[in-house]
């Protein structure tokens, strides 16, 4: 940790409540301290930079996600380069592409409803029972690329290519373009940062408009030729004798699915790892019982830790009193998974990595309610046959030799390790 970190912290810990700034990255990085002083002493906390309202307790954001006519998801997608900017270079980018719609994920019901029919089946036990070999292979395959070095930088050897070959896979595009894919990613994750200055939203709109345009072609071609993929699915969909969906609504959907599958079940993975490292007993609990029942209590405990979708958008459809505090119409505010998942009146002790809590299923990391993560089966399963294969192949996971700590990168809503540099041993 740097000290200037070390500083933000120590002040975050003290300052009076008003004074508090949850945004500065040292805190978007390590928000645990901050979180417990704001379940304890303002569960509805008005960030007075942002104007955002925070909702931290675990009954809180649970209640929040299952009340969308009270708090709606509804708004484009809370991205500076796609929203109201006059920057004329930006707007000129912005016209080459096609209009940004609100679907599943920045839509309420029923109109939420109908779109996610449009996918569903895509996610059906069948369809996922099917991916399993291509999701194991994957596995393998990875492992292959790194095992005799002994050593490699997890996230980008395994965390990020695993779940992002699947969902190429799935969106029907060929793996040569893969690294199109992570750019894009990439850029839709950086403009959700907040943190990007004026170069890199030019960048980032550059590449969603480049993106548009690759999956314009793509949807033109499941037309023509549908195959089993999801792009197939989506691009030939019709629901009740309903027309298909247009461009732009298969265009929001197609960046969604990407988006909110990749950095995040990438995040959970790598920090999976970073918690055995951590966590030598639990580590040593699983090497003795590495049943699919132990790797499964492992994922659900990662999930809680990590919880790498931290927090989500909402909008007050009305003038709310909560907790001692008004909050305004179309005020907007975080419905804070990750603080949920760490709440102590929930689980105990809740920075503890523990296997055998009785209550690893109530965790939230999928969220709660109408958005329930579409792909939340499919990361499960991503991480189930992820973790068995890493098991079954490599052991003694520590930190590569003069690799300092790993260290969180600084998103508003998105929370994973920028890196982990790890040795291993091969499974005898
Ligand atoms: C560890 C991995 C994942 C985590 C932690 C996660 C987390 C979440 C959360 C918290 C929500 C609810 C958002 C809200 O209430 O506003 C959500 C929704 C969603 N997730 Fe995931 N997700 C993961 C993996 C995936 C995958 C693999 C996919 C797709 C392949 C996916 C696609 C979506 C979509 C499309 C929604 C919006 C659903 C709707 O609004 O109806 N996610 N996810």
């Amino acid at each position: 940790m740097s000290s200037n970190d070390s500083s933000v912290l120590a002040a975050a810990a003290q300052c009076p409540m008003h004074e508090l700034n949850p945004m500065l990255p040292a805190l978007l990085r390590q928000p645990w301290g901050m979180n417990r002083r704001l379940r304890d002493e303002a569960p509805i906390f008005q960030d007075p930079n942002s104007g955002i309202f925070f909702v931290s307790r675990y009954d809180d954001v649970v209640k929040m996600a299952m009340d969308p006519t009270t708090f709606s998801s509804k708004m484009l997608q809370s991205t500076r380069a796609m929203s109201g900017s006059s920057d004329p270079e930006l707007l000129e980018i912005m016209a080459g592409g096609y209009p940004q719609v609100a679907t599943m994920l920045t839509q309420d019901p029923p109109l939420q409803r109908r779109y996610r029919k449009f996918v569903d089946g895509a996610f059906s036990p069948a369809s996922l029972k099917a991916l399993e070999p291509f999701i194991e292979s994957t596995a393998h395959a990875l492992i292959d690329g790194f095992i005799d070095q002994g050593q490699c930088e997890f996230l980008s050897d395994f965390g990020v290519p695993l779940p992002l070959r699947v969902i190429v896979s799935q969106l029907g595009a060929p793996m040569e373009d893969l690294h199109l894919f992570r750019k894009w990613t990439e850029a839709f994750i950086g403009n959700l940062s907040q943190q990007l200055d004026r170069d890199g939203i030019l960048a980032a709109a550059r590449d969603m408009v480049e993106f548009q345009h690759y999956f314009v072609e793509r949807m033109a071609e499941r037309r023509a030729a549908p195959q089993d993929d999801i792009l197939s699915k989506i691009v030939n969909a019709s629901i009740d004798g309903e027309q298909s969906l247009g461009i732009d609504e298969s265009l929001s959907m197609i960046s969604q699915i990407l988006v909110a599958g990749n950095e995040t079940t990438s995040a959970s993975i790598t920090e999976g790892i970073w918690l055995l490292i951590e966590n030598p007993e639990e580590y040593e609990r699983i090497k003795r019982d590495p049943s699919p029942e132990m790797i499964s209590n492992f994922v659900e405990e990662v999930l809680r830790i990590s919880s790498p979708s931290s927090n989500m958008f909402r909008r007050a459809v009305k003038e709310v009193e909560w907790h001692g505090v008004t909050i305004p119409k179309d005020a907007i505010l975080f419905a804070r998974f990750a603080s949920a998942n760490q709440d102590e009146r929930r689980f105990p002790d809740p920075l503890r990595f523990d296997l055998t809590r009785t209550n690893l299923k109530e965790q939230v990391a999928f969220g709660k309610g109408v958005h329930h993560c579409l792909g939340a089966a499919l990361s499960r399963r991503e991480m189930n046959i992820g973790f068995r294969v890493i098991f079954e192949r490599l052991e003694n996971f520590r930190l590569a030799p003069g690799a300092e700590p790993p260290s969180f990168a600084a998103n508003a809503l998105l929370h994973g390790l920028s890196g982990l540099d790890v040795s291993f041993d091969r499974v005898a």
